[in-house]
């Protein structure tokens, strides 16, 4: 069996997408768990883009214990001086510094030419090489470069010093049989790659990613890069819970492993669709909520008679909870942390006392708690950020024909405040209630509404885009009242507004 390195981007090209964007405390938790995951890199950003994106790289070198940390650099000295000053506290640092290399890119983009971009190359690999043992190279856009050169662009980056050549399909263009005649043919053009690890790096923009990746991998590279459920620039990156989960499932096929502990897949996809807001298609590979879910009868038949007839992979491999009733009203805290901690969620004292007071006022109101409903409520605290603004009640006047008013109470600091508001509809009033009284001129951008739990009394979970200056803030509420849902996400956006002021 190959080991193959997992490489994860959710940080840095995952959080480039659209609706996407995550706050430090976000982040740490992403990197925390992606850790517990057992992924061997972590792209925890690109230093140099601001203030905040150097901090959360530091902040998430300082916390990781497990895997090496990298940080994205543009061939420039500033670059990699930032990448590198916010990696150095990580136990396994690494510079990952990149560099167009397509003609079209060379010429419309970098106005360079093929000599000055390998003397870059040459130059800045170096320099990186010079503050960092493990340096990462990427020639970006390298599936529509030309080959020789695309070799020769290697060749100096191994001579510089770089332990590792990526080789990115940046825009999503290639078939699977291509990428694999690209790494076949650099492994046996290019002077000094047995030495250094290979590594795929590609984008979904033609639905192929996964298979380009495997086909890299087939191909004899030893690290692939990807992100959770998939998201990045455009159309996404490859989805690493697909590839980890096409090696182990045709593990005799590939021959090849990776280190993930697959059964923490499916937290660490809920988590990311948590704090992005970013909701998880039913019927997407590995981790959609249909991924293992049987409709037809002759389907059902099928597997009740032997499981094996219609699944080829079992939901625990993923760490999918099997959905038990256990708890209800009369449980206790005992009771509830150890079904948490059977669904993998380890909470401090805090966190526990936090989740029973929402976990005996929604058992008040539903009959059954599944465990999709304990995990919510886990969720929801993970996400939890400093409540300056505490949502105390709320009621709402609407109907067919008749003004929409609500009357929202909130409090700040010990202080409370009340304010009534008409809008549009129940929703808009009560956020306008709510602008009455925190003051801050908010923008809604997106608002959506889901049922995260089962039943006719699921619980709702509301997420709300709002926008604050240049920056785009994610709120999300649970209840099974979804006015209640509503108020909640479009507070704890507020929270995120006033905490990162
Ligand atoms: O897609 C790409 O080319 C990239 C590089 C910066 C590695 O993300
Ligand atoms: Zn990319």
């Amino acid at each position: 069996m190959r080991r193959i390195k997992v490489f994860d981007t959710t940080l840095r090209d995952g959080e480039q997408s659209p609706g996407c964007s995550m706050n430090l405390s976000e982040k740490l938790q992403m990197a925390r768990q992606l850790d517990a995951l057992g992924v061997d890199v972590i792209e925890a950003g690109f230093a140099i883009a601001s203030p905040e994106d150097f901090r959360s790289v530091e902040a998430i070198s300082k916390t990781v214990q497990n895997c090496k940390v990298a940080s994205l650099a543009r061939c420039t000295q500033g670059d990699i001086d930032a990448a590198w000053n916010a990696v150095k506290c990580a136990k396994y640092p690494r510079i990952h510094v990149f560099l167009a290399t397509s003609d079209i890119h060379m010429e419309y983009k970098l106005k360079m030419t093929r000599e000055q971009v390998l003397e870059s190359i040459a130059k800045h690999v170096a320099y990186a090489k010079s503050l960092c043992d493990d340096v990462e190279f990427s020639a970006e856009d390298a599936s529509r470069s030309d080959w020789a050169f695309l070799s020769q662009c290697y060749a100096a980056a191994i001579k510089a010093g770089a332990t590792v050549l990526n080789v990115p399909d940046t825009v999503g263009y290639s078939t699977p049989q291509e990428m694999f005649d690209l790494i076949t043919y650099l492994r046996t053009n290019t002077e000094g790659i047995e030495n250094v690890d290979i590594s795929a790096h590609c984008h979904d923009d033609l639905g192929m990613a996964v298979a380009n990746s495997l086909a890299c991998l087939r191909a004899g590279a030893t690290q692939v890069e990807c992100t959770v459920n998939g998201i990045g620039e455009r159309a996404g990156n490859a989805s690493l819970e697909e590839i980890v989960m096409a090696l182990k499932t045709r593990r005799e096929y590939f021959q090849m492993e990776t280190g993930v502990n697959t059964q923490q897949i499916y937290k660490t996809s809920k988590l990311l669709s948590s704090i992005t807001g970013v909701p998880i298609s039913p019927s997407k590979s590995i981790v959609g909520a249909n991924a293992f879910a049987h409709e037809s009868g002759i389907h059902q038949h099928g597997v009740i008679a032997n499981s094996l007839t219609y699944e080829i992979m079992k939901p625990s491999d993923i760490g999918l909870p099997q959905n038990s009733m256990v708890l209800g009203k009369h449980s206790g805290k005992h009771a509830l942390r150890d079904r948490l901690s059977q669904l993998g969620y380890e909470v401090s004292k805090e966190d526990l006392d936090e989740i029973f007071v929402r976990f005996k006022a929604l058992a008040d109101k539903k009959k059954t708690l599944t465990d999709h409903d304990i995990e919510a409520l886990a969720l929801s605290r993970a996400r939890t950020v400093a409540e300056t603004y505490e949502l105390i009640s709320h009621v709402v006047s609407t109907g067919k024909d008749i003004t929409n008013i609500a009357c929202v109470k909130i409090k700040k600091n010990d202080e409370v405040f009340e304010e009534v508001a008409i809008g549009s509809g129940p929703v808009d009033a009560a956020f306008k209630a709510v602008d009455r009284i925190t003051g801050l001129d908010v923008a809604l951008e997106n608002f959506s509404l889901n049922a995260v739990t089962d039943g006719e009394d699921a619980m709702g979970e509301a997420v709300v885009k709002i926008r604050f200056g240049d920056e785009i803030y994610t709120g999300c509420g649970l209840s099974t009242d979804v006015i209640e849902s509503a108020i909640r996400a479009y507070i704890n956006g507020i929270n995120k507004i006033v905490g990162s002021k």
